[in-house]
């Protein structure tokens, strides 16, 4: 796979190298991407229906079992090579952020330090009153969901569903490194759902590289941006392996 030189140029000189990924990224590892047709996760089931605080109120075992489906899911998939890639390019640039849609929690399974998490992580359970995480539940009886074993208010999965406000400490963090990086890259993602729209937008208005990579683009070089069609666990072993030969 042929990748512009004056990326990998940007890419070898980045002091400051910013990632966003989305679904796509896990892809490869077998976990469906939410709008992909056929194997979009919302192809089966309806958003509304299971990822939202109304769809919560209405139907609470539903949605925790269906996040329970999810949480086996991304126990049972593996780091692929773009997630790989990832955690490798952030001991090769100077100072590299990885900010993330997902939350599966594979970025950190494959060795990246410390991705920000927009939409929190699926692993977590927290109390659906008092927000706190709960490590520990109950599930001998047959309620679902669980109830917290401080306050009794039914337990949920500690991702952000719509309508809900993402974490602002993790926005801030994601804002300023779109604004302080020299590359950013968006991987895997449509940049349907904000911030993931804006962010690129916001390091390109900044001075910054931007490189799109997912399957929606075609392949074009219109620098300061690039767009690549290309799956990631491809492209960013490629893109590293043409940064620093081996
Ligand atoms: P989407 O399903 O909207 O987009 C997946 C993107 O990944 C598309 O652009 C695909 O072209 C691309 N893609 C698929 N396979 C790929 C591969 N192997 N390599 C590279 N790209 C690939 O997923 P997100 O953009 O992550 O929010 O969705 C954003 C948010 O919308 C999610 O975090 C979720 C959803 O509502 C919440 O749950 C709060």
């Amino acid at each position: 796979m042929e990748i512009e030189s004056r990326l990998v140029e940007v890419l070898q000189h980045a002091r400051h190298v910013a990632v966003l990924t989305g679904a796509g990224v896990s892809a490869e590892s077998g976990i469906p991407t939410f709008r992909d047709a056929q194997t979009g996760l919302w192809a089966q089931f309806s958003p509304e229906e299971l990822a939202s605080p109304g769809a919560f109120r209405r139907n609470p075992r539903l949605v925790w079992e269906w996040y329970a489906w999810r949480r086996e899911l991304v126990t049972q998939a593996t780091p692929n090579p773009g997630h790989l890639a990832l955690a490798e390019l952030e001991r090769r640039v100077p100072r590299f952020t990885l900010i993330t849609q997902n939350v599966d929690g594979l970025h950190q399974r494959a060795g990246s330090s410390a991705p920000i998490e927009l939409h929190g992580n699926i692993g977590r359970v927290t109390c659906s009153e008092e927000g706190t995480v709960v490590d520990r539940w109950d599930t001998s009886d047959e309620e679902l969901p669980p109830r917290c074993p401080r306050c009794g208010a039914y337990l949920r999965p500690d991702v952000v569903w719509f309508g809900e406000q993402l974490p602002e400490a993790a926005l801030a963090a994601a804002w300023d490194a779109a604004q302080s990086c020299d590359l950013f890259l968006s991987v895997g993602t449509s940049g349907q759902v904000e911030p993931a729209a804006t962010l690129p937008r916001v390091a390109m208005q900044a001075g910054a590289t931007v490189a799109v990579i997912n399957l929606d683009v075609t392949t074009a070089a219109r620098p300061p941006l690039y767009t690549i069609n290309a799956p990631s666990g491809v492209l960013l072993p490629t893109l590293l392996r043409a940064a620093w030969p081996v």
